[in-house]
């Protein structure tokens, strides 16, 4: 019998995951169909639980039900425990086990596609808000040497490290407020940005010597060149987006769900190349 799993957002429409997880499918010869379900948040908990119900064996949880959809798990990963949000669920009969492979899709992508390994490198980490919560734990479990937050509003950056601090051994996981970045003179292997400024076609204001010599910059947003990406160009590093990220987060739930790891290389070429077309 065809598995059946599906995406659940609001919106939903512009979501890649049915074609990222048919691909997957394809292949890997798995008999499988998902699908993108529009869900009203008050009807979320319902709508997952009847899906589960007819038969459905796992969900993708997008904006913005990823800390909400935590309450319906019987049990929860480490991941998102240390993040508070659920991008996958895993349903059997009795139990609805929430992962997230967020963070996890993000390291993959920068160690394996764009072949940058983290260890021992320094990360600025643009944004405090949940895509922030979700990558912090995986950065500091790749043995970056240093972790800096910098947030718009500080308050919320000290909160994410705080709620970190048990976590990063000996990383350096600290808080800069954005006056203080604009008058250091630190560089960075890598600088993130998690903050959903790009959409807004704003962002922080980031001094020019911010990269050290054969940094990457790299934007968890895809499809656009955001205010970040062009500034980074600017500055001749290495640019990317987020859409290999996009993959690799998939790449996770279908391995969670079929014990098979897809070839995520393939499916980002064929996104980049509708992307372009
Ligand atoms: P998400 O869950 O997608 O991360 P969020 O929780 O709303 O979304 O967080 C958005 C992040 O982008 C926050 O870090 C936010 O900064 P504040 O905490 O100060 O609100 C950041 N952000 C959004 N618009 C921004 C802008 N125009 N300039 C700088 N930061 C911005």
């Amino acid at each position: 019998m065809t598995d059946r799993y599906a995406v659940i957002g609001h919106p939903i429409a512009h979501s890649k995951s049915p074609q990222i997880h048919a691909a997957f499918a394809a292949q890997t010869g798995q008999d499988l169909v998902y699908e993108a379900i529009l869900c009203e948040p008050e009807a979320l908990k319902s709508r997952i639980l009847e899906f589960r119900d007819q038969g459905g064996r796992g969900m993708n949880i997008t904006l913005p039900f990823k800390q909400e959809v935590m309450g319906l798990a019987t049990e929860q990963s480490p991941a998102v425990r240390l993040a508070g949000a659920a991008n996958t669920l895993i349903f059997s009969k009795t139990q609805i086990i929430a992962h997230n492979t967020d963070g996890l899709g993000l390291v993959r992508d920068l160690e394996v596609n764009l072949q940058f390994p983290l260890a021992g490198k320094s990360v600025l980490l643009l944004g405090a808000g949940g895509a922030s919560y979700g990558v912090v734990g995986p950065l500091l479990a790749a043995a970056v040497s240093a972790l800096v937050v910098v947030n718009r509003t500080q308050d919320k950056a000290r909160g994410l490290v705080d709620s970190f601090s048990h976590f990063s051994g000996s990383i350096a996981l600290s808080t800069l407020s954005h006056g203080d970045l604009m008058e250091s003179s630190r560089r960075f292997d890598v600088v993130i940005n998690a903050t959903s400024a790009g959409l807004s076609g704003q962002m922080l204001a980031l001094p020019k010597n911010i990269f050290s010599p054969g940094a990457l910059a790299y934007d968890m947003v895809y499809g656009r060149e955001t205010i970040f990406m062009a500034f980074a160009r600017a500055q001749a590093v290495q640019v990317a987006d987020g859409l290999g990220m996009l993959v690799e987060q998939a790449a996770e739930a279908f391995y969670l769900w079929r014990g098979l790891r897809p070839q995520s290389g393939p499916v980002i070429n064929e996104l980049r190349r509708q992307e372009a077309g």
